[in-house]
């Protein structure tokens, strides 16, 4: 089991926008796409840029330091330079309230 922790409000992240949180130290991009918001890790792959500072077209984040691209639902690499996939962590709308779950640390 993980425990929801609450990130945001649905209303701080405008449509179409990103914004970055911090939760347990992790850094985490938050992503609005057609009223859906989507969390992936804030550390793009390849050397670590901040995918929140990047461009968001429909579901494609692209990070500002070397123009990689992610999917933000699914954290697929969509174009270099990174090969891995970024993390994604479930999120729950409860009301106003954005929830994510970070995997458990062993
Ligand atoms: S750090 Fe993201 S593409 Fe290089």
């Amino acid at each position: 089991m993980t425990d929801l922790i609450k990130v945001a409000e649905v209303n701080e992240i405008e449509e179409g926008t990103m914004m970055q949180v911090e939760v347990d130290g992790e850094l985490v991009c938050l992503a609005k796409v057609d009223g859906v918001v989507c969390a992936l890790s804030d550390n793009c792959t390849h050397i670590g840029g901040p995918l929140n500072e990047g461009e968001l077209e429909g579901y494609e984040v692209t990070c500002p330091w070397h123009g990689a691209q992610f999917d933000v639902r699914t954290g697929k690499v969509l174009c270099g330079p990174a090969r891995q996939d970024v993390p994604t962590y479930p999120v729950k709308v409860e009301g106003e309230s954005v929830f994510i779950s970070l995997p458990n640390e062993e």
